[in-house]
């Protein structure tokens, strides 16, 4: 049987390797090789945002990524968000009950925390923009906007 090839990557700040195909998808990497859950599969197609995750602190689809495009940059998960803006999304979420099932929602995190990182005092366009991406099948989208709006404040007085 024909060996794997390994990658070394960086997943929440810590080095790592895996052996896998070079075309398997991130997420799958994440979720099945490490163990990192916190990350859903909802389409596959890079049309919901469930599977977001950080790249360099950008937001990316990792069910649309390969593992050899993804290895070139620091990846952060649900898992590893930390910081300020992390804990003040994280704080605001809760307070304001944000999730319902709750399966979108480490995506939702994840892209709130990469916009709040770009804009500090995001409009609710700015917002809705940000957002487009993460579907929520429970609506939870105005609960999500307030408290985008909540961690903006929070991190105003910080
Ligand atoms: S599972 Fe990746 S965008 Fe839907
Ligand atoms: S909270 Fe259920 S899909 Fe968003």
């Amino acid at each position: 049987m024909t060996e794997l090839p390994a990658f070394k990557l960086i997943v929440n700040g810590e080095r790592t390797a895996v052996r896998a195909d070079g075309d398997t998808p991130l997420l799958w990497v994440l979720r099945d090789l490490l163990g990192l859950y916190g990350t859903k599969f909802g389409c596959g197609i890079a049309q919901c945002g469930a599977c977001t995750v950080h790249i360099n602190g950008q937001p990316v689809r990792s069910c649309s990524i390969p593992l050899s495009e993804a290895i070139h940059g620091e990846i952060t998960t649900i898992e590893g968000a930390r910081g300020p803006t992390a804990k003040a999304v994280i704080n605001a979420w809760t307070a304001r009950n944000v999730p319902q099932c709750g399966y979108c929602q480490s995506g939702q995190v994840m892209s709130a925390i990469a916009l709040l990182s770009e804009v500090p005092v995001p409009s609710d366009e700015d917002i809705d923009t940000a957002m487009s991406g993460n579907i929520c099948r429970c609506g939870t989208y105005l609960r999500i906007r307030a408290a985008i709006h909540d961690a903006a404040a929070q991190l105003g007085k910080a």
